[in-house]
């Protein structure tokens, strides 16, 4: 198989992103539940969770805010610190309401992409709800959860999609 450029590696993520959350969107339609979103990185994500989900909490996790200024979140839905310790601050808060859990944590650093699958693995199963929706750049090992192909349109391999089978 031909190699992928980095090109194509960042169009074929982006689209499968792109595809793996507009379907979430419509399979947590009616369903109750508050949304994380983390990685805020400069706010792409999390203003089309916004504007997709306009009557959702949406609460946003990053070490610091480095959005585009109309893309920052209200300082109340704002989780600043290092993931391991805002999850496990917001398992506490919130318990296990979490209906979308959507994850963009990635690098290039391949030695952050292993930490960080580790971390979020670890951190985030206490928070999903029973049949909550699980989507990130970065592969999971999340107990308790089923991993789903992704939908049409988007890449296998370029995106990680699972359902809590609590
Ligand atoms: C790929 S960017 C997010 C891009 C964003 N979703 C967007 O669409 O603009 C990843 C983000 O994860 C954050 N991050 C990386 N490691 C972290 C950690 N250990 N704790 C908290 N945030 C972290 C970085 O600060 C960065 O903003």
């Amino acid at each position: 198989m031909t190699r992928l450029t980095r090109l194509e590696k960042l169009l074929f993520r982006l689209e499968a992103q792109h595809v793996c959350l507009d379907w979430a969107f419509r399979e947590i339609a009616g369903r109750p539940g508050i949304v994380f979103e983390m990685g805020l990185g400069h706010g792409r994500t999390y203003d089309h969770l916004r504007t997709n989900l306009p009557d959702r909490e949406i609460y946003v996790f990053d070490r610091e805010v480095d959005s585009y200024e109309d893309c920052t979140p209200p300082a109340d839905r704002m989780m600043l610190g290092e993931i391991t310790e805002t999850l496990d601050d917001a398992a506490s808060r919130f318990g296990a309401e979490v209906v979308l859990a959507h994850a963009d944590m990635g690098s290039y650093d391949r030695a952050h992409n292993i930490g960080m699958s580790a971390k979020l693995s670890r951190y985030l199963p206490p928070v999903l709800a029973p049949g909550a929706i699980v989507l990130s750049d970065l592969p999971l090992e999340l107990p308790g959860t089923r991993a789903l192909p992704l939908p049409p349109g988007a890449r296998e391999g370029r995106y990680f999609l699972y359902r809590n089978e609590l």
